[in-house]
């Protein structure tokens, strides 16, 4: 037994050969079937078992967490290594006694000793994981577009050089990932994605359409025919009783290196033949494709929702290591309830080249728990915003103004990546 002597269960990392058993109690915390021999292959295929952790009770797993090994994009286009944690769960015959809480405390002191600075996480419910440093760092929006109205406006179509290419899958993971390692860098929230990603999600399992097509591949080339966006839809058909086609066009992943050439990327998926709709459930919350509509109200928005959490586990590394589009001073305070020796006083000095951060004794502008600096950190929320719902306390207003400045992000954060 190990971390604490409270209660009867192990901490342990599982051998590679453990993955079914070691993941049972997250299926099942999720009321999930137990998986098929494909479902085990596919889970598995991206698994890190060294970064996964277990609990086991009488030489049973209990309930477990994993971590992906990303690099995080911030403001300004650098990156920070960053944990990516996944497969959660407790079983349903373990719940609410403590083991969680010791996953985490474990999982957490794994990150810092690999030397990532970051955690990040998409959540099954939104109060689990503030305990434990967190903040709601990226939100997304459902985008729903009536493709049966959605000119551009005059001035307003995309002429970017380049072509569209369809591509059959078995030739897709190389292009996608050629084009999605440049558009990666353009906003901050995305997250690395391994060769081996293209590879598990062209099997394009029948489970995982829910009735609709097989996925579309397409990519869009630059004038020298290098990969410079992508899109993967599915289309499910539907028919109304006089046989009119009324399909849905369900988008998957839609990004490029510039807003003209995702707007190209749109048309193609606005033009499907027998579709009346485009329905995008992972979208930036400042998409600005509305924007480009002659009918923006054409476009809806339906849902804006919570998406990724951000913990900070190395203070200073993390702020000095996006960038600031202004320059200034500002001491800031943080709690951290969870791991208390991240707690303290800290001096960002912002430069919009070189930024530092260290501790100091100095008086703070701001105090604030570490969820919240984790909230702030990519701009996806305005520290005044976290003020104005008492979350964050300023000496003044004029420091607020400042840390506003400083953390401000344009495009808004987004993470096109679920993990
Ligand atoms: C969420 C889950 C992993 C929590 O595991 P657990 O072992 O029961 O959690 P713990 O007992 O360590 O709880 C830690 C704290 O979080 C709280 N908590 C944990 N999960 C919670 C939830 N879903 N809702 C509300 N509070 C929750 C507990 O009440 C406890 O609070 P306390 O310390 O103030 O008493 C487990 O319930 C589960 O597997 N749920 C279904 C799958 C899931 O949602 N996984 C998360 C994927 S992101």
């Amino acid at each position: 037994m190990e971390d604490s002597d409270a209660v009867p269960f192990e901490l342990r990392v599982p051998t590679p050969d453990e993955f079914a058993a070691f993941s049972l109690p997250t299926w099942r915390a999720f009321s999930m079937p137990d998986p098929s021999e494909e479902g085990i292959e596919d889970n598995k295929f991206l698994w890190e078992p060294d970064r996964s952790i277990g609990a086991i009770e009488d030489g049973e797993w209990i309930g477990g967490a994993g971590a992906y090994t990303f690099d995080l994009t911030l403001p300004g286009g650098s990156t920070l290594p960053a944990a990516g944690v996944t497969m959660v769960g407790v079983s349903p015959t373990h719940r609410r006694r403590g083991v969680l809480n010791q996953l985490m405390e474990r999982q957490l002191a794994d990150v810092v000793d690999l030397g990532e600075p970051l955690a990040i996480l998409t959540a099954s419910e939104s109060l689990i994981y503030g305990r434990f440093g967190y903040g709601l760092a990226v939100s997304h929006a459902v985008m729903e577009i009536d493709s049966t109205r959605s000119a551009f406006r005059a001035g307003a179509e995309p002429a970017p050089p380049g072509r569209l290419r369809l591509l059959a899958k078995p030739d897709a993971a190389g292009p996608l990932q050629a084009a999605y390692e440049r558009c990666r860098l353009i906003r901050a929230g995305a997250i690395t994605r391994r060769p081996e990603y293209w590879e598990l999600h062209l099997r394009d399992r029948e489970r995982w359409r829910d009735g609709a097509s097989a996925l579309y591949v397409a990519i869009h080339e630059d004038a020298d025919g290098q990969p410079d966006g992508l899109v993967t839809w599915r289309q499910k058909e539907s028919w109304t009783d006089a046989g009119l086609p009324r399909a849905t066009v369900l988008v998957n992943d839609l990004c490029a290196t510039t807003a003209e050439i995702e707007a190209v990327l749109w048309r193609l998926v606005l033009d499907v033949d027998l579709s009346t709709r485009v329905v995008a459930e992972k979208r930036p919350v400042d998409d600005p494709i509305k924007w480009r509509l002659l009918e923006p109200r054409r476009a809806q928005t339906n849902v804006v929702s919570d998406w990724l959490w951000l913990r900070v586990l190395d203070v200073p590394a993390a702020l000095e290591g996006r960038g600031y589009q202004v320059s200034g001073q500002l001491v800031v305070e943080v709690e951290d309830r969870f791991r208390p020796s991240t707690s303290g006083r800290y001096l960002l000095d912002t430069d919009t080249k070189e930024s530092s951060c260290s501790r100091t004794d100095a008086k703070p502008d701001l105090a604030m728990q570490i969820d919240d600096l984790g909230a702030i950190y990519l701009g996806g929320v305005a520290p005044s915003t976290l003020a104005a719902a008492g979350r964050i306390q300023a000496r003044s207003a004029e420091v607020l103004a400042r840390a506003d400045d400083l953390f401000a992000t344009s495009p808004a954060p987004f993470c096109m990546t679920g993990f």
